[in-house]
């Protein structure tokens, strides 16, 4: 893949009460978030550890409203849907109108994305490349989601949305998924052996997995940290959104 890629992005906004029918300027202030992040013009990039600074990458991918929707007519990229659901989970409900969601829109022209109300305290989730067309995309819970309105801190700079694309770009967790064990992988060379996900934001170095000097990488993008603490993808993370884009994500590129 050479250049930059760029990928229309369709928000699906699923609400049930008015302040979860986030409005466009916090749409819009995520996919401006998503794209410093990706393109590396994340200010905070200056707090990645000496040891890190030269292996941090510029995905050279970028995200932009779609401006034309499934039939080809004009669209702001924003979907509108009240439900009357309280709250949604991980059974891909508010990906489907008939469930009390909204359908996604065509997942090889478009990234689709969910804004809603989720239970149990989760952030976000994503579905990997190679799984079903009607369920491909990213769900993200509407105060997590961009930045200003609605977004609540500690999860309030659009990064829930960064770590998610990043599955959807076929990133695993840093830890390798393995509980707090240290056999587990990311398949990435450049980020350290980990034991299990970091929360809130912990102090460099902080070690596991016999890993010193310099320990656990949990300003990744792909830890479980606050928003403020996750602020790189590695080259070999980037090597890897490379694979997906050229192969199971190729029609972005086209
Ligand atoms: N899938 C994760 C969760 O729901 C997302 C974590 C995102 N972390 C963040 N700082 N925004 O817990
Ligand atoms: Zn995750
Ligand atoms: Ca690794």
């Amino acid at each position: 893949r050479a250049g930059v890629t760029r990928i229309p992005v369709v928000v699906h906004v699923v609400y049930q009460t008015d302040d979860q029918n986030i409005g466009d300027a916090q749409v819009a202030a995520q996919i401006d978030a998503l794209n410093r992040d990706y393109r590396k013009l994340n200010a905070d990039v200056a707090q990645v550890p000496a040891p890190w600074q030269a292996v941090a990458a510029d995905s050279r991918i970028e995200f932009r409203l779609a401006v034309t929707d499934p039939a080809g007519a004009p669209t702001n990229g924003i979907t509108r849907t009240r439900t009357g659901l309280a709250s949604f989970d991980t059974d891909d409900a508010v990906k489907s109108t008939a469930d009390g969601g909204c359908d996604p829109w065509p997942a090889d022209r478009y990234l689709n994305m969910w804004a809603c109300p989720l239970g149990g305290g989760l952030l976000g989730y994503a579905q990997f490349p190679g799984g079903p067309a009607a369920t491909d995309g990213v769900v993200i819970l509407h105060s997590a989601f961009g930045t200003g309105g609605t977004a609540a801190a500690p999860f309030d700079l659009g990064r829930t949305a960064t770590h998610e694309v990043g599955h959807w770009l076929n990133l695993f967790h840093i830890w390798g998924d393995d509980g707090t064990g240290c056999s587990g992988s990311d398949f990435v060379a450049d980020t350290p052996n980990q034991g299990g996900p970091n929360f809130g934001k912990p102090v460099f170095p902080r070690l596991s997995c016999s890993n010193g000097p310099d320990g656990d990488m949990f300003m990744n993008f792909m830890d479980y940290v606050d928003d403020a603490a996750m602020v790189m993808f590695t080259q070999g993370q980037v090597a890897r959104m490379d694979a997906t884009l050229d192969g199971p994500r190729s029609s972005f590129t086209a």
